[in-house]
C-alpha cells in the first residue's frame, strides 16, 4: 500500500479555532479522518510541529524510511521564512506537493514568497482544507 504523510508546520494545530474566516471552521484532526475514509487504499499519516527542527527531522526521517510514496506539506509561516527547511526539500527525493489552505497570493506582503516552492512537485493554495485531497490524488 501506499504511504502518503502529511506533515504541518506551526498553529495548524489550532486549526478549527484560529481565524476562521481564513482558515475555515473544521480541526485538522476531524478533517483528516474523512480523508482517511476517503483514500482507504492509501496509508495516510500526519505530523504537526511548532518547531523548525523537529519538520526538518520528520522530513528526514521520512525520506530516510524508504517506505513514503509523497509528501504533503504545509510549512505554515516557515513557507515564508526558513531557508533550512527549504534546504531539506533540496536534500530528498520524495516527492513533495506545498498546501496553504488560504490564498498566500492575496493576503500580507510577506506571505507572497514561497521559500520551499522551487523544490516541490507543485503547490496547491487558497482552496481550504480541501488540498490536502487534491495534493493526495496529485501524488498517486
Ligand atoms: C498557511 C499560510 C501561511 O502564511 C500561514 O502562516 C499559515 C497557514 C495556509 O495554510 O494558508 O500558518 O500556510
Amino acid at each position: 500500500m501506499k504511504h502518503i504523510a502529511i506533515v504541518n508546520g506551526p498553529n495548524l494545530n489550532l486549526l478549527g479555532t484560529r481565524q476562521p474566516e481564513i482558515y475555515g471552521g473544521q480541526s485538522f484532526d476531524d478533517y483528516f479522518q474523512g480523508l482517511q475514509a476517503r483514500w482507504l487504499g492509501v496509508t495516510l499519516t500526519a505530523f504537526q510541529s511548532n518547531v523548525e527542527g523537529e519538520i526538518i527531522n520528520e522530513l528526514q526521517r521520512l525520506a530516510k524510511s524508504g517506505t513514503c510514496d509523497g509528501i504533503v506539506l504545509n510549512a505554515a509561516a516557515y513557507s515564508h521564512t526558513s531557508i533550512a527547511i527549504a534546504d531539506t526539500l533540496k536534500a530528498i527525493e520524495t516527492p513533495v506537493i506545498l498546501v496553504h489552505i488560504s490564498n498566500v497570493f492575496s493576503r500580507e506582503t510577506e506571505r507572497k514568497t514561497d521559500l520551499m516552492a522551487a523544490s516541490a512537485r507543485g503547490l496547491i493554495c487558497g482552496l481550504g482544507l480541501s488540498g490536502y485531497d487534491l495534493a493526495v490524488r496529485a501524488l498517486m
